[in-house]
């Protein structure tokens, strides 16, 4: 039986995180904006992740040019789609800055060195939003897939990329709730089989997986290791990142980007305006991120609470996402006793899993063929 390449997406608000099929990690700016000639002579080349220019043609579509991640951060002309709070209840399914920023890092996570004409057949692992993936009857998970399914083909347009051409048909995509596809990778191994450390440790327990993210966070509760509940927390790093914002426009009278002072908050927490720091600047970022986490936190509380979950019932609560380093101090102090687990590739971890999915789907699927005997949950309900 043929083995077909799996990639493994992300689709983050802040970032999208791939694993290609090599396992190689990948880390894509969410933004995108229009392509347009630049006046510049000299690019710098030292990373060609901050050199994507690409023209995009997407099952049959031509989708058009655009710059994508930092390259759109950089050369905007003012045009930059970013997800922004307005975003939260706006879906990734249907977006299609969504669909140019995961196609232009899917080719990238198939590039070969010295090949100019990439031809490829991958199998997609993919995921949702909890609140997106269960509104309307789950519509939108076949929406998602049906505007995957099928040929796409990137140009990379800068001259460092030589005129590189991805065409790739993905044939297979499996879509998960977010937070769930990083529990998968924490508990099953490359193969679809448990890990036994983590059935000795957790299978009769309850345990929780808390996903904080840039717009959203996730909650997956798992019971004897089997799915229980999901529910969704409108909130995530982009709130303090806000409020910070905020307050440098009501004192400074200027205006930065978002991602600016996040790359400021989780650094070294100087920013200079008109070549001055801001005044204890460390340290009114510090209070932000608190009350902003106290609120997050709060609200996992309640919504555990009308889930039927106190928290003594919790003999783990797995952290990851961005927002697990961000919020790690306030979470330890709100929740413990809780047993808290912080992972260890908080960011990478929800990519990770779908990738193990796309991997274990590979081996079901057979291709010309509609049928992939695949459950909802694909990895869990293996067995
Ligand atoms: N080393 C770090 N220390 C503290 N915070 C960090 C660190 N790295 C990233 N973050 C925070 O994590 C955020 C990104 O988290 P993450 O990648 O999980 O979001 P996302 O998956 O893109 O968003 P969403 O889940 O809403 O779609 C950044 O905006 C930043 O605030
Ligand atoms: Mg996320």
């Amino acid at each position: 039986m043929k083995d077909y390449l799996t990639v493994g997406a992300d689709l983050g608000n802040d970032a999208f995180k791939i694993i290609g099929p090599t396992k190689r990690e990948f880390c894509i700016l969410n933004i995108s904006a229009p392509w347009h000639a630049r006046r510049v002579v000299n690019d710098d080349t030292r990373n060609p992740l901050n050199l994507l220019e690409v023209e995009i043609l997407s099952s049959g579509q031509n989708l058009g040019r655009y710059f994508v991640g930092k390259m759109a951060y950089n050369f905007n002309r003012g045009i930059i789609k970013e997800r922004t709070v307005a975003d939260r209840h706006k879906g990734k399914a249907k977006d299609l800055q969504t669909r140019i920023v995961l196609l232009t890092a899917i080719a990238v996570s198939l590039l070969k060195p010295n090949c100019k004409q990439i031809k490829e057949e991958i199998i997609l692992g993919t995921m949702l939003p909890t609140e997106e993936y269960f509104a309307n009857q789950q519509d939108n998970i076949n929406i998602l897939r049906n505007s995957l399914l099928g040929t796409h083909k990137v140009k990379f347009l800068n001259p460092i990329f030589n005129g590189v051409e991805v065409e790739f048909d993905i044939l297979e995509v499996d879509i998960q709730p977010e937070g769930l596809c990083a529990l998968n990778a924490l508990m099953y191994d490359e193969e679809g089989e448990i890990i036994q450390q983590v059935a000795s440790r957790f299978g009769e327990k309850m345990i929780l997986g808390l996903d904080i993210g840039s717009l959203t966070s996730d909650v997956t509760v798992l019971d004897n290791l089997e799915p229980r509940t999901f529910f969704g927390i409108d909130r995530g790093t982009i709130d303090p990142a806000n409020r910070i914002l905020d307050y440098i426009k009501t004192e400074y009278k200027v205006s930065i980007p978002r991602h600016k002072v996040d790359s400021v908050i989780i650094g070294d927490g100087n920013l200079l305006c008109y070549g001055k720091e801001i005044p204890e600047f460390n340290q009114i970022c510090r209070q932000y991120i608190e009350q902003e986490g106290r609120q997050l936190i709060e609200e996992f509380i309640s919504k555990a609470t009308a889930a039927g979950i106190q928290l003594p019932d919790i003999s783990g609560l797995i952290l990851y996402g961005g927002g697990s380093l961000l919020y790690k101090d306030i979470i330890k102090e709100l929740l413990e006793p809780v047993p808290l687990l912080f992972a260890e590739n908080p960011i990478m971890l929800n990519a990770l899993g779908a990738w193990k999915n796309a991997r274990i789907l590979s081996k079901r699927f057979v291709k010309n063929s509609d049928s992939v005997e695949k459950e909802e949950f694909s990895l869990l309900s293996l067995r």
